[in-house]
Protein backbone atom coordinates (compact mmCIF):
# COMPACT_ATOMS: atom_id res chain seq x y z
CA UNK A 1 0.00 0.00 0.00
CA UNK A 2 1.43 3.16 -1.39
CA UNK A 3 2.23 5.68 2.18
CA UNK A 4 2.63 9.44 1.33
CA UNK A 5 3.92 11.76 3.91
CA UNK A 6 2.27 14.79 4.99
CA UNK A 7 2.27 17.56 7.73
CA UNK A 8 -1.13 17.70 8.63
CA UNK A 9 -3.81 15.51 7.94
CA UNK A 10 -7.37 17.04 8.54
CA UNK A 11 -10.52 14.24 8.32
CA UNK A 12 -13.62 16.01 7.53
CA UNK A 13 -13.75 18.56 5.19
CA UNK A 14 -16.86 21.12 7.19
CA UNK A 15 -16.53 24.75 6.96
CA UNK A 16 -14.05 24.65 9.74
CA UNK A 17 -11.49 22.28 7.97
CA UNK A 18 -12.15 24.05 4.95
CA UNK A 19 -11.36 27.09 6.88
CA UNK A 20 -7.77 25.44 7.90
CA UNK A 21 -7.54 24.58 4.69
CA UNK A 22 -8.07 28.06 3.02
CA UNK A 23 -5.42 29.42 5.72
CA UNK A 24 -2.75 27.02 4.54
CA UNK A 25 -3.39 27.15 0.72
CA UNK A 26 -1.21 29.98 1.08
CA UNK A 27 1.61 28.75 3.16
CA UNK A 28 3.10 26.09 1.15
CA UNK A 29 5.54 25.18 3.52
CA UNK A 30 3.20 23.31 5.32
CA UNK A 31 2.29 19.93 3.28
CA UNK A 32 -1.72 18.94 4.52
CA UNK A 33 -4.48 17.01 2.93
CA UNK A 34 -7.88 16.80 3.84
CA UNK A 35 -10.61 14.56 3.71
CA UNK A 36 -13.76 13.67 3.21
CA UNK A 37 -16.23 10.63 3.05
CA UNK A 38 -18.98 12.55 1.33
CA UNK A 39 -18.35 12.67 -2.74
CA UNK A 40 -18.31 16.46 -2.87
CA UNK A 41 -19.17 19.45 -0.74
CA UNK A 42 -22.34 20.09 0.76
CA UNK A 43 -22.94 22.29 3.68
CA UNK A 44 -25.74 20.29 5.81
CA UNK A 45 -28.37 19.59 2.85
CA UNK A 46 -30.74 17.57 5.27
CA UNK A 47 -31.43 20.87 6.14
CA UNK A 48 -31.42 22.99 3.24
CA UNK A 49 -35.20 24.09 3.23
CA UNK A 50 -35.67 27.20 0.80
CA UNK A 51 -35.92 30.91 2.71
CA UNK A 52 -33.12 29.29 5.22
CA UNK A 53 -30.90 32.32 6.73
CA UNK A 54 -27.41 32.43 8.08
CA UNK A 55 -27.32 33.01 12.04
CA UNK A 56 -24.05 34.65 11.38
CA UNK A 57 -22.28 37.93 9.40
CA UNK A 58 -21.08 36.73 6.12
CA UNK A 59 -18.25 38.98 7.38
CA UNK A 60 -17.52 35.52 9.73
CA UNK A 61 -16.17 33.88 5.99
CA UNK A 62 -13.66 31.14 6.16
CA UNK A 63 -11.09 33.74 6.62
CA UNK A 64 -12.01 37.18 6.47
CA UNK A 65 -11.48 37.78 10.35
CA UNK A 66 -7.17 36.77 9.98
CA UNK A 67 -6.63 37.27 6.58
CA UNK A 68 -9.09 39.82 4.76
CA UNK A 69 -6.63 40.06 1.50
CA UNK A 70 -7.08 35.90 1.56
CA UNK A 71 -8.69 35.22 -2.08
CA UNK A 72 -11.14 32.80 -0.42
CA UNK A 73 -13.19 35.69 1.08
CA UNK A 74 -17.11 35.89 0.92
CA UNK A 75 -16.43 39.05 -0.74
CA UNK A 76 -14.01 37.29 -2.95
CA UNK A 77 -16.62 35.03 -4.06
CA UNK A 78 -19.28 37.93 -4.69
CA UNK A 79 -16.79 39.28 -7.31
CA UNK A 80 -15.89 36.27 -8.78
CA UNK A 81 -19.32 35.35 -9.45
CA UNK A 82 -20.07 38.96 -10.50
CA UNK A 83 -22.77 39.39 -8.49
CA UNK A 84 -21.41 42.02 -5.75
CA UNK A 85 -23.67 44.95 -6.69
CA UNK A 86 -26.59 42.50 -7.22
CA UNK A 87 -26.16 41.29 -3.76
CA UNK A 88 -26.08 44.18 -1.86
CA UNK A 89 -28.73 45.58 -3.70
CA UNK A 90 -30.91 42.57 -2.71
CA UNK A 91 -30.62 44.09 0.47
CA UNK A 92 -30.57 40.72 2.80
CA UNK A 93 -31.43 41.31 6.17
CA UNK A 94 -29.43 37.76 6.63
CA UNK A 95 -27.41 35.97 3.97
CA UNK A 96 -29.57 32.85 2.47
CA UNK A 97 -27.63 30.00 3.93
CA UNK A 98 -27.77 28.93 -0.02
CA UNK A 99 -25.51 31.81 -0.62
CA UNK A 100 -22.95 31.05 2.04
CA UNK A 101 -23.17 26.93 0.92
CA UNK A 102 -22.29 28.06 -3.20
CA UNK A 103 -19.89 30.31 -1.31
CA UNK A 104 -18.00 27.29 0.97
CA UNK A 105 -18.51 24.74 -2.38
CA UNK A 106 -16.76 27.51 -4.05
CA UNK A 107 -13.73 27.75 -1.79
CA UNK A 108 -14.07 23.95 -1.77
CA UNK A 109 -13.85 23.01 -5.23
CA UNK A 110 -11.15 25.60 -5.58
CA UNK A 111 -8.39 24.39 -3.15
CA UNK A 112 -5.69 21.41 -4.22
CA UNK A 113 -5.63 19.86 -0.87
CA UNK A 114 -8.85 18.42 -0.62
CA UNK A 115 -9.66 15.08 -0.92
CA UNK A 116 -13.43 13.45 -1.21
CA UNK A 117 -14.82 9.90 -1.58
CA UNK A 118 -11.46 9.50 1.03
CA UNK A 119 -13.39 7.67 4.49
CA UNK A 120 -10.82 7.58 7.33
CA UNK A 121 -11.22 4.08 8.83
CA UNK A 122 -8.55 4.94 11.57
CA UNK A 123 -5.95 7.07 12.68
CA UNK A 124 -2.94 5.25 14.77
CA UNK A 125 0.76 6.13 15.74
CA UNK A 126 4.09 5.21 15.43
CA UNK A 127 7.02 6.23 16.38
CA UNK A 128 6.85 9.63 14.81
CA UNK A 129 4.05 10.03 12.64
CA UNK A 130 0.34 9.01 12.72
CA UNK A 131 -1.32 6.68 10.31
CA UNK A 132 -4.21 7.89 8.64
CA UNK A 133 -5.61 5.10 6.55
CA UNK A 134 -8.26 5.17 4.06
CA UNK A 135 -9.92 2.42 1.88
CA UNK A 136 -7.26 2.05 -0.35
CA UNK A 137 -4.16 4.21 0.67
CA UNK A 138 -2.76 5.40 3.99
CA UNK A 139 -1.08 8.52 4.70
CA UNK A 140 1.41 9.49 7.20
CA UNK A 141 1.36 12.89 9.08
CA UNK A 142 3.17 15.00 11.83
CA UNK A 143 -0.27 16.23 13.15
CA UNK A 144 -4.11 15.80 12.53
CA UNK A 145 -7.07 17.90 12.57
CA UNK A 146 -10.08 16.52 13.29
CA UNK A 147 -12.92 18.40 11.90
CA UNK A 148 -15.74 15.45 11.70
CA UNK A 149 -18.74 17.95 12.68
CA UNK A 150 -21.47 16.71 15.61
CA UNK A 151 -23.48 13.81 15.31
CA UNK A 152 -27.55 14.13 15.76
CA UNK A 153 -28.83 13.54 19.14
CA UNK A 154 -31.58 11.41 19.60
CA UNK A 155 -33.70 10.49 22.57
CA UNK A 156 -32.64 7.17 23.58
CA UNK A 157 -36.50 6.08 23.24
CA UNK A 158 -36.26 7.22 19.79
CA UNK A 159 -33.32 5.14 18.72
CA UNK A 160 -36.35 1.87 17.81
CA UNK A 161 -38.74 4.30 16.08
CA UNK A 162 -36.17 5.15 13.42
CA UNK A 163 -37.39 5.03 9.71
CA UNK A 164 -39.04 7.08 6.96
CA UNK A 165 -42.21 7.94 9.46
CA UNK A 166 -39.56 8.79 12.77
CA UNK A 167 -36.21 11.04 11.51
CA UNK A 168 -33.82 13.60 12.97
CA UNK A 169 -33.95 16.73 11.20
CA UNK A 170 -30.84 16.23 9.12
CA UNK A 171 -32.92 14.49 7.18
CA UNK A 172 -35.48 16.58 6.90
CA UNK A 173 -35.23 17.45 2.95
CA UNK A 174 -35.60 13.67 2.18
CA UNK A 175 -38.98 13.33 3.67
CA UNK A 176 -40.56 16.46 3.89
CA UNK A 177 -41.68 17.06 0.05
CA UNK A 178 -43.31 13.09 0.21
CA UNK A 179 -45.54 14.06 3.52
CA UNK A 180 -49.00 15.69 3.09
CA UNK A 181 -52.44 15.21 5.02
CA UNK A 182 -50.46 13.90 8.10
CA UNK A 183 -50.40 14.16 12.07
CA UNK A 184 -47.07 15.58 12.40
CA UNK A 185 -44.97 16.54 15.62
CA UNK A 186 -41.99 18.49 15.54
CA UNK A 187 -39.95 17.87 18.97
CA UNK A 188 -37.03 20.76 19.46
CA UNK A 189 -37.12 24.19 19.64
CA UNK A 190 -34.22 25.20 18.01
CA UNK A 191 -33.76 27.09 14.78
CA UNK A 192 -33.73 23.31 13.05
CA UNK A 193 -37.82 23.00 14.84
CA UNK A 194 -38.39 27.06 14.02
CA UNK A 195 -37.51 26.12 10.20
CA UNK A 196 -39.09 22.71 9.56
CA UNK A 197 -42.62 23.91 11.28
CA UNK A 198 -41.99 27.03 8.98
CA UNK A 199 -41.93 24.61 5.87
CA UNK A 200 -44.58 22.45 6.94
CA UNK A 201 -46.92 25.76 7.33
CA UNK A 202 -45.61 27.44 4.15
CA UNK A 203 -48.39 28.05 1.31
CA UNK A 204 -46.84 25.41 -1.32
CA UNK A 205 -47.42 22.62 1.12
CA UNK A 206 -50.65 20.48 1.27
CA UNK A 207 -51.23 21.56 4.34
CA UNK A 208 -51.12 18.53 7.26
CA UNK A 209 -54.04 17.82 9.21
CA UNK A 210 -52.64 18.01 12.63
CA UNK A 211 -49.27 19.90 13.16
CA UNK A 212 -48.07 19.89 16.72
CA UNK A 213 -44.56 21.57 17.32
CA UNK A 214 -42.75 20.47 20.90
CA UNK A 215 -40.01 22.77 22.64
CA UNK A 216 -38.76 21.21 26.08
CA UNK A 217 -37.76 25.42 26.66
CA UNK A 218 -40.13 27.35 28.44
CA UNK A 219 -41.68 29.12 25.33
CA UNK A 220 -40.21 29.43 21.56
CA UNK A 221 -37.42 31.55 22.66
CA UNK A 222 -35.16 33.78 20.45
CA UNK A 223 -31.93 33.52 19.50
CA UNK A 224 -30.02 36.48 21.77
CA UNK A 225 -27.56 38.50 18.96
CA UNK A 226 -27.10 41.89 21.09
CA UNK A 227 -23.79 43.30 21.34
CA UNK A 228 -23.10 42.35 24.75
CA UNK A 229 -24.15 39.12 24.24
CA UNK A 230 -22.13 38.67 21.21
CA UNK A 231 -18.86 39.77 22.92
CA UNK A 232 -19.47 35.79 23.85
CA UNK A 233 -18.29 35.30 19.90
CA UNK A 234 -14.96 36.82 20.53
CA UNK A 235 -11.15 35.98 21.09
CA UNK A 236 -11.41 37.68 23.77
CA UNK A 237 -14.00 36.04 25.64
CA UNK A 238 -12.58 32.30 24.53
CA UNK A 239 -9.43 33.04 26.51
CA UNK A 240 -11.46 33.97 29.69
CA UNK A 241 -13.94 31.30 29.74
CA UNK A 242 -11.05 28.75 29.39
CA UNK A 243 -9.13 29.58 32.13
CA UNK A 244 -12.24 28.55 34.39
CA UNK A 245 -12.66 25.38 36.14
CA UNK A 246 -14.54 22.67 34.69
CA UNK A 247 -17.78 23.01 36.95
CA UNK A 248 -18.10 27.38 36.81
CA UNK A 249 -17.05 26.77 32.64
CA UNK A 250 -20.42 23.97 32.60
CA UNK A 251 -22.96 26.00 34.62
CA UNK A 252 -21.54 29.18 32.27
CA UNK A 253 -22.77 27.22 29.06
CA UNK A 254 -25.82 26.34 30.16
CA UNK A 255 -26.80 30.32 30.72
CA UNK A 256 -25.59 30.58 27.23
CA UNK A 257 -27.73 28.27 25.78
CA UNK A 258 -30.28 31.09 24.06
CA UNK A 259 -26.72 33.08 22.77
CA UNK A 260 -26.13 30.05 19.94
CA UNK A 261 -29.12 27.57 19.93
CA UNK A 262 -32.27 29.73 20.06
CA UNK A 263 -34.63 30.05 16.93
CA UNK A 264 -33.83 33.19 15.16
CA UNK A 265 -35.90 36.25 16.33
CA UNK A 266 -37.21 36.17 12.19
CA UNK A 267 -37.87 32.71 11.59
CA UNK A 268 -40.36 32.84 14.66
CA UNK A 269 -41.80 36.20 13.71
CA UNK A 270 -42.53 34.72 10.09
CA UNK A 271 -43.91 31.52 11.89
CA UNK A 272 -46.57 33.73 14.03
CA UNK A 273 -47.39 35.79 11.08
CA UNK A 274 -48.09 32.43 9.27
CA UNK A 275 -50.10 31.04 12.00
CA UNK A 276 -52.11 34.63 11.96
CA UNK A 277 -52.95 34.20 8.04
CA UNK A 278 -53.83 30.85 8.60
CA UNK A 279 -56.38 31.06 11.39
CA UNK A 280 -57.81 34.62 10.72
CA UNK A 281 -57.13 35.42 6.66
CA UNK A 282 -57.47 31.86 4.65
CA UNK A 283 -60.00 29.71 6.80
CA UNK A 284 -57.47 27.34 7.21
CA UNK A 285 -59.16 24.13 9.07
CA UNK A 286 -55.47 23.06 9.89
CA UNK A 287 -55.21 21.75 13.17
CA UNK A 288 -52.00 23.40 14.39
CA UNK A 289 -50.86 23.63 18.30
CA UNK A 290 -47.71 25.14 20.18
CA UNK A 291 -46.04 22.94 22.93
CA UNK A 292 -43.94 24.77 25.03
CA UNK A 293 -42.09 23.12 28.22
CA UNK A 294 -42.97 19.40 26.89
CA UNK A 295 -40.38 16.89 27.90
CA UNK A 296 -41.42 14.02 25.73
CA UNK A 297 -40.17 11.01 27.71
CA UNK A 298 -41.39 8.11 25.87
CA UNK A 299 -42.92 6.78 22.69
CA UNK A 300 -43.50 3.83 20.92
CA UNK A 301 -45.34 2.74 18.00
CA UNK A 302 -49.15 1.70 18.09
CA UNK A 303 -50.34 0.45 14.82
CA UNK A 304 -49.86 2.42 12.28
CA UNK A 305 -48.95 5.42 14.40
CA UNK A 306 -46.69 6.66 17.74
CA UNK A 307 -47.96 7.20 21.20
CA UNK A 308 -45.59 9.89 22.65
CA UNK A 309 -45.85 10.92 26.46
CA UNK A 310 -44.49 14.18 27.62
CA UNK A 311 -44.16 15.73 30.78
CA UNK A 312 -45.24 19.55 30.93
CA UNK A 313 -42.89 21.67 32.61
CA UNK A 314 -45.79 24.50 33.55
CA UNK A 315 -48.11 23.02 35.44
CA UNK A 316 -46.54 19.22 36.30
CA UNK A 317 -49.09 17.51 34.08
CA UNK A 318 -48.40 13.88 32.05
CA UNK A 319 -50.03 14.40 28.63
CA UNK A 320 -50.16 11.84 25.67
CA UNK A 321 -50.18 12.59 21.85
CA UNK A 322 -50.48 10.63 18.79
CA UNK A 323 -49.09 10.94 15.31
CA UNK A 324 -48.55 9.25 12.33
CA UNK A 325 -44.61 11.45 11.52
CA UNK A 326 -42.48 12.22 14.24
CA UNK A 327 -39.89 15.06 13.39
CA UNK A 328 -36.54 15.12 15.81
CA UNK A 329 -35.14 18.28 15.66
CA UNK A 330 -33.35 17.48 18.81
CA UNK A 331 -29.77 18.89 18.18
CA UNK A 332 -26.20 17.60 17.70
CA UNK A 333 -23.35 16.88 19.47
CA UNK A 334 -19.69 15.76 19.38
CA UNK A 335 -19.03 12.47 19.58
CA UNK A 336 -15.37 10.81 19.95
CA UNK A 337 -15.18 8.87 16.57
CA UNK A 338 -14.21 5.59 16.54
CA UNK A 339 -11.22 5.82 13.74
CA UNK A 340 -9.62 6.96 17.16
CA UNK A 341 -10.14 3.28 18.52
CA UNK A 342 -5.58 2.97 18.30
CA UNK A 343 -5.05 6.13 20.18
CA UNK A 344 -7.56 5.26 23.11
CA UNK A 345 -5.72 4.70 25.80
CA UNK A 346 -3.41 7.61 25.40
CA UNK A 347 -5.81 9.98 25.09
CA UNK A 348 -7.08 12.29 28.41
CA UNK A 349 -10.37 13.02 28.90
CA UNK A 350 -11.95 14.98 31.60
CA UNK A 351 -14.62 13.72 33.97
CA UNK A 352 -17.03 14.33 31.80
CA UNK A 353 -15.53 12.16 28.49
CA UNK A 354 -14.42 14.97 27.07
CA UNK A 355 -11.06 16.05 25.46
CA UNK A 356 -8.86 18.46 27.48
CA UNK A 357 -7.63 20.88 24.82
CA UNK A 358 -5.02 23.32 24.98
CA UNK A 359 -4.96 27.29 24.30
CA UNK A 360 -3.94 25.81 19.98
CA UNK A 361 -6.88 23.72 20.54
CA UNK A 362 -4.78 20.64 20.58
CA UNK A 363 -5.99 17.49 22.41
CA UNK A 364 -3.90 16.29 25.59
CA UNK A 365 -2.32 13.26 24.91
CA UNK A 366 0.85 10.71 25.91
CA UNK A 367 2.60 11.33 22.69
CA UNK A 368 5.24 13.57 21.67
CA UNK A 369 4.90 16.77 22.18
CA UNK A 370 5.69 17.64 18.25
CA UNK A 371 2.97 15.63 17.34
CA UNK A 372 -0.95 17.10 17.75
CA UNK A 373 -4.58 16.46 17.33
CA UNK A 374 -5.94 19.57 16.66
CA UNK A 375 -9.73 19.14 17.75
CA UNK A 376 -12.39 21.74 15.57
CA UNK A 377 -16.06 21.84 16.96
CA UNK A 378 -15.06 19.43 19.82
CA UNK A 379 -14.58 21.61 22.45
CA UNK A 380 -17.88 23.92 23.76
CA UNK A 381 -17.18 22.23 27.17
CA UNK A 382 -13.74 24.23 26.54
CA UNK A 383 -13.90 27.50 24.62
CA UNK A 384 -17.61 27.77 24.91
CA UNK A 385 -20.53 28.24 23.19
CA UNK A 386 -18.71 29.89 20.23
CA UNK A 387 -17.16 26.68 19.41
CA UNK A 388 -19.79 24.91 17.11
CA UNK A 389 -20.45 27.97 15.39
CA UNK A 390 -18.87 29.77 12.35
CA UNK A 391 -18.14 33.21 14.27
CA UNK A 392 -14.41 32.18 15.25
CA UNK A 393 -13.90 29.60 12.94
CA UNK A 394 -11.07 31.74 10.99
CA UNK A 395 -9.32 32.64 14.40
CA UNK A 396 -9.37 29.44 15.17
CA UNK A 397 -7.70 28.33 11.83
CA UNK A 398 -5.31 30.89 12.68
CA UNK A 399 -4.20 29.72 16.12
CA UNK A 400 -3.85 26.55 14.33
CA UNK A 401 -1.44 27.65 11.93
CA UNK A 402 0.72 29.51 14.39
CA UNK A 403 0.92 26.41 16.60
CA UNK A 404 1.79 24.31 13.34
CA UNK A 405 4.26 26.90 12.33
CA UNK A 406 5.68 27.25 15.99
CA UNK A 407 5.50 31.60 14.88
CA UNK A 408 3.05 34.08 14.87
CA UNK A 409 2.50 33.52 11.66
CA UNK A 410 -0.91 35.47 12.20
CA UNK A 411 -1.13 38.66 14.56
CA UNK A 412 -3.46 37.28 16.81
CA UNK A 413 -3.05 40.29 19.79
CA UNK A 414 -5.98 42.20 20.57
CA UNK A 415 -6.15 44.94 23.42
CA UNK A 416 -8.04 44.53 26.62
CA UNK A 417 -11.87 43.99 26.30
CA UNK A 418 -14.03 46.54 27.58
CA UNK A 419 -15.83 43.52 29.21
CA UNK A 420 -13.82 42.81 32.34
CA UNK A 421 -15.05 38.95 32.51
CA UNK A 422 -12.64 38.10 34.89
CA UNK A 423 -11.41 39.20 38.15
CA UNK A 424 -8.23 40.10 37.48
CA UNK A 425 -5.70 39.40 34.35
CA UNK A 426 -8.04 41.79 31.88
CA UNK A 427 -5.80 44.50 31.67
CA UNK A 428 -6.60 46.47 34.30
CA UNK A 429 -4.90 47.18 37.33
CA UNK A 430 -6.92 48.75 39.39
CA UNK A 431 -7.36 47.90 43.13
CA UNK A 432 -4.78 45.48 43.10
CA UNK A 433 -5.21 42.63 45.63
CA UNK A 434 -9.06 43.96 46.22
CA UNK A 435 -10.36 40.93 44.40
CA UNK A 436 -9.29 37.11 44.78
CA UNK A 437 -10.07 35.04 42.47
CA UNK A 438 -12.12 32.12 43.43
CA UNK A 439 -10.41 28.34 41.99
CA UNK A 440 -13.44 26.59 40.09
C1 LIG B 1 -28.55 23.24 9.49
C2 LIG B 1 -27.44 23.97 10.20
C3 LIG B 1 -27.24 25.31 9.91
C4 LIG B 1 -26.23 26.01 10.59
N1 LIG B 1 -26.10 27.35 10.35
C5 LIG B 1 -25.21 28.07 11.06
C6 LIG B 1 -25.11 29.49 10.90
O1 LIG B 1 -25.86 30.09 10.14
N2 LIG B 1 -24.19 30.16 11.63
C7 LIG B 1 -23.36 29.51 12.50
O2 LIG B 1 -22.52 30.17 13.13
N3 LIG B 1 -23.43 28.18 12.68
C8 LIG B 1 -24.35 27.44 11.98
N4 LIG B 1 -24.44 26.08 12.19
C9 LIG B 1 -23.49 25.44 13.14
C10 LIG B 1 -22.10 25.09 12.47
O3 LIG B 1 -21.55 26.24 11.90
C11 LIG B 1 -22.20 24.01 11.42
O4 LIG B 1 -22.70 22.82 11.96
C12 LIG B 1 -20.88 23.68 10.70
O5 LIG B 1 -21.19 22.92 9.56
C13 LIG B 1 -19.89 22.91 11.57
O6 LIG B 1 -18.77 22.65 10.76
P1 LIG B 1 -17.80 21.38 10.92
O7 LIG B 1 -16.73 21.57 9.91
O8 LIG B 1 -17.42 21.23 12.34
O9 LIG B 1 -18.71 20.10 10.63
P2 LIG B 1 -19.59 19.58 9.43
O10 LIG B 1 -20.09 20.68 8.60
O11 LIG B 1 -20.59 18.66 10.04
O12 LIG B 1 -18.58 18.72 8.54
C14 LIG B 1 -17.97 17.55 9.03
C15 LIG B 1 -17.50 16.72 7.84
O13 LIG B 1 -16.72 15.62 8.32
C16 LIG B 1 -16.96 14.51 7.48
N5 LIG B 1 -16.54 13.29 8.19
C17 LIG B 1 -16.99 12.80 9.37
N6 LIG B 1 -16.37 11.64 9.67
C18 LIG B 1 -15.50 11.41 8.68
C19 LIG B 1 -14.56 10.35 8.42
N7 LIG B 1 -14.40 9.31 9.25
N8 LIG B 1 -13.83 10.41 7.28
C20 LIG B 1 -13.97 11.45 6.40
N9 LIG B 1 -14.86 12.45 6.60
C21 LIG B 1 -15.60 12.43 7.72
C22 LIG B 1 -18.45 14.60 7.19
O14 LIG B 1 -18.75 13.91 5.99
C23 LIG B 1 -18.65 16.12 7.04
O15 LIG B 1 -18.56 16.53 5.70
C24 LIG B 1 -25.42 25.36 11.54
C25 LIG B 1 -25.66 24.00 11.82
C26 LIG B 1 -26.67 23.33 11.17
C27 LIG B 1 -26.92 21.88 11.52
N1 LIG C 1 -30.32 28.47 9.32
C1 LIG C 1 -29.45 28.31 10.28
O1 LIG C 1 -28.58 29.11 10.46
C2 LIG C 1 -29.54 27.10 11.20
C3 LIG C 1 -30.46 26.08 10.97
C4 LIG C 1 -30.51 25.01 11.85
C5 LIG C 1 -29.64 24.93 12.93
N2 LIG C 1 -28.74 25.94 13.12
C6 LIG C 1 -27.80 25.90 14.27
O2 LIG C 1 -27.39 24.57 14.50
C7 LIG C 1 -27.34 24.31 15.91
C8 LIG C 1 -28.28 23.16 16.28
O3 LIG C 1 -29.65 23.61 16.16
P1 LIG C 1 -30.87 22.59 16.35
O4 LIG C 1 -32.13 23.34 16.31
O5 LIG C 1 -30.68 21.45 15.41
O6 LIG C 1 -30.61 21.99 17.83
P2 LIG C 1 -30.76 22.70 19.27
O7 LIG C 1 -30.62 24.17 19.16
O8 LIG C 1 -29.84 21.97 20.17
O9 LIG C 1 -32.27 22.41 19.67
C9 LIG C 1 -32.71 21.12 20.03
C10 LIG C 1 -34.04 21.25 20.72
O10 LIG C 1 -34.59 19.97 20.98
C11 LIG C 1 -35.09 19.97 22.33
N3 LIG C 1 -35.22 18.59 22.80
C12 LIG C 1 -34.25 17.63 22.85
N4 LIG C 1 -34.79 16.48 23.35
C13 LIG C 1 -36.10 16.73 23.62
C14 LIG C 1 -37.18 15.96 24.16
N5 LIG C 1 -37.02 14.68 24.52
N6 LIG C 1 -38.40 16.54 24.31
C15 LIG C 1 -38.58 17.83 23.95
N7 LIG C 1 -37.61 18.61 23.43
C16 LIG C 1 -36.38 18.07 23.26
C17 LIG C 1 -34.08 20.82 23.07
O11 LIG C 1 -34.53 21.22 24.32
P3 LIG C 1 -33.48 21.78 25.43
O12 LIG C 1 -33.01 23.11 24.93
O13 LIG C 1 -34.27 21.87 26.67
O14 LIG C 1 -32.37 20.76 25.52
C18 LIG C 1 -33.97 21.97 22.06
O15 LIG C 1 -35.08 22.83 22.15
C19 LIG C 1 -27.70 25.62 16.62
O16 LIG C 1 -26.55 26.34 16.92
C20 LIG C 1 -28.49 26.36 15.56
O17 LIG C 1 -28.47 27.74 15.74
C21 LIG C 1 -28.68 27.01 12.29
Amino acid sequence: MNEQTLDLAGVGIGPFNLSLAAHLDAIPAVQARFFDQCERFDWHPGLMLPDAELQTSFLKDLVTATDPTSRWSFLSYLVAHKRFYKFLNAEFEATPRKEFAKYLEWTANGLSDLQFNARVKEVSFGRSAFTVRLDDQDYSSQHIALGIGHAPCLPTWASSLIGDNCFHSSQATQHLGAMSGERIVVIGGGQSGAEIVLNLLSKGQSPAKEIKWISRRQNFEPLDATPFTNELFTPEYVDRFRRLGEERRQSLLSHHKLASDGASASTLRAIYRRLYALRHLEGSDADVALLPHRDVIQADRQKDEFKLVMRNGFDGGIEIIFAKTIILATGYAFKIPDFLAPLKDRIALDRSGNFILGDDFSVKWDGPRQNHIFALNAGRHSYGIAEPQLSLMAWRSAVIVNALLRRRHFDLDMPPSIMRWATSGDGFSEAPGASIPIAG
